[in-house]
């Protein structure tokens, strides 16, 4: 199998990425067993069928540490010279408080260290606290590990549309910010995007399957107990359903997405992917992968071959256009993490 070109984008000047990433936070455990070697082999897949960016986290249990087994893997059963063809997308979640130079340096060799990488590709920071400008700080000393050699690009995730400004405004070169962005989500077009499109910032939209739940499987079915739903990331995105409209209007949505997505011989999670992917600044959008568990390369590559038409665009607002405005009931981007 190979991707098309448009399965690409420039995300710098010295990154190219697969506009679907694949997502780690399924191996930290809550979204069923995962065993190392199985899904080791399982990112070969991914890799060689074209899906080439990961997206991880230090806390997401041993997501970097399975990409410094593959990277290894990879360096002496192929070639070292190609090991750039993949792109580790890591992040810092730094408990509240104060925050030193050493704890940043202490932070970032850990996560080089298990990566097995002299230089993180992008390291995307989180903050919990906004009463707490400790952030700038933060960012000031992770700046200053960029220009040390030890971190390509800076980038941010669900950090609001006023703390991009703030970022903006001392001098910080931020490249993405990931957020949570799908058909039940689009929060992020009220003010970020346009932020993002004027500062040549990208977004990185992450629940864009809500799980899981915004597929076939779920079409058609009674309101699912909190007991059935077995990954943490299922139980996440029920409660923005509950947020932004409720089981019944959920699924007219998912009726509407899987007649459009027969007329195009896809599925649903197809049109939820391309949805996101055609929005204003968003980069990517990532879709995690429950490596060595369940697995949707083929599926998840259709979706590069897809054209949203008007009248596909039309009738699922019309779905839309009934639901909760997220932005009054939750705030911006990242607002339910504070
Ligand atoms: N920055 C943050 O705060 C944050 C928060 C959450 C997630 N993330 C990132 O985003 C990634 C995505 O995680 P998520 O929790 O948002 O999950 P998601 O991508 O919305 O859902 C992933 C699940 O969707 C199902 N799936 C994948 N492709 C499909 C297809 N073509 N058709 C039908 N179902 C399909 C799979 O379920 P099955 O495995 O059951 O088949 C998969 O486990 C994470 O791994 C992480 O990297 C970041």
């Amino acid at each position: 199998m190979t991707l098309p070109a448009s399965s690409r984008f420039r995300f710098t000047a010295d990154l190219t990425i697969c506009r679907i990433l694949n997502g780690m936070w399924q191996a930290s455990g809550a979204h069923g067993r995962i065993d190392p070697t199985r899904a080791v082999d399982e990112m070969f897949a991914y890799h060689d069928a074209g899906f080439t960016t990961w997206d991880l986290a230090d806390h997401y249990g041993p997501a970097e540490d399975f990409i410094g087994a593959f990277r290894r893997r990879f360096a002496t059963e192929r070639d070292a010279d190609r090991l750039a063809e993949s792109q580790a997308f890591t992040k810092w979640v730094p408990r509240p408080g104060r925050v030193s130079r050493r704890m940043v340096e202490d932070a970032i060799g850990v996560s080089l260290t298990r990566m097995g990488v002299a230089c993180l590709d992008l390291l995307q920071f989180h903050w919990w606290d906004y009463g707490d400008r400790s952030y700038l700080d933060a960012l000031s000393h992770l700046a200053d590990l960029q220009g040390e050699g030890r971190i390509r690009h800076l980038a941010l995730t669900n950090f609001d549309t006023e703390r991009l400004v703030a970022i903006a405004g001392h001098g910080i070169r931020i490249v993405s910010n990931q957020v949570q962005y799908s058909l039940v989500d689009r929060r992020p077009e009220a003010w970020m995007a346009a932020f993002c499109r004027d500062h040549g910032v990208t977004l990185l939209a992450y629940g864009t399957l809500l799980g899981g739940l915004l597929s076939e499987k779920y079409l058609g079915r009674p309101e699912p107990r909190r007991h059935e739903l077995l990954t943490a990331s299922l139980q996440k995105y029920k409660h923005m359903i509950d947020a932004w409209g409720g089981w019944a209007l959920f699924q007219e949505l998912l009726a509407v997405l899987k007649a459009i997505a027969e007329k195009h011989g896809l599925g649903i999670g197809n049109i939820g992917v391309r949805y996101v992917l055609d929005r204003p600044a968003v980069a990517g959008v990532i879709v995690g992968a429950r490596l060595g568990v369940s697995q949707h390369i083929e599926d998840n590559a259709r979706t590069f071959g897809l054209t949203l038409a008007a009248d596909d665009l039309k009738r699922i607002e019309a779905v839309l256009a009934r639901s909760r405005d997220l932005m009054t009931v939750i705030g911006d981007c990242g607002d339910e993490y504070r």
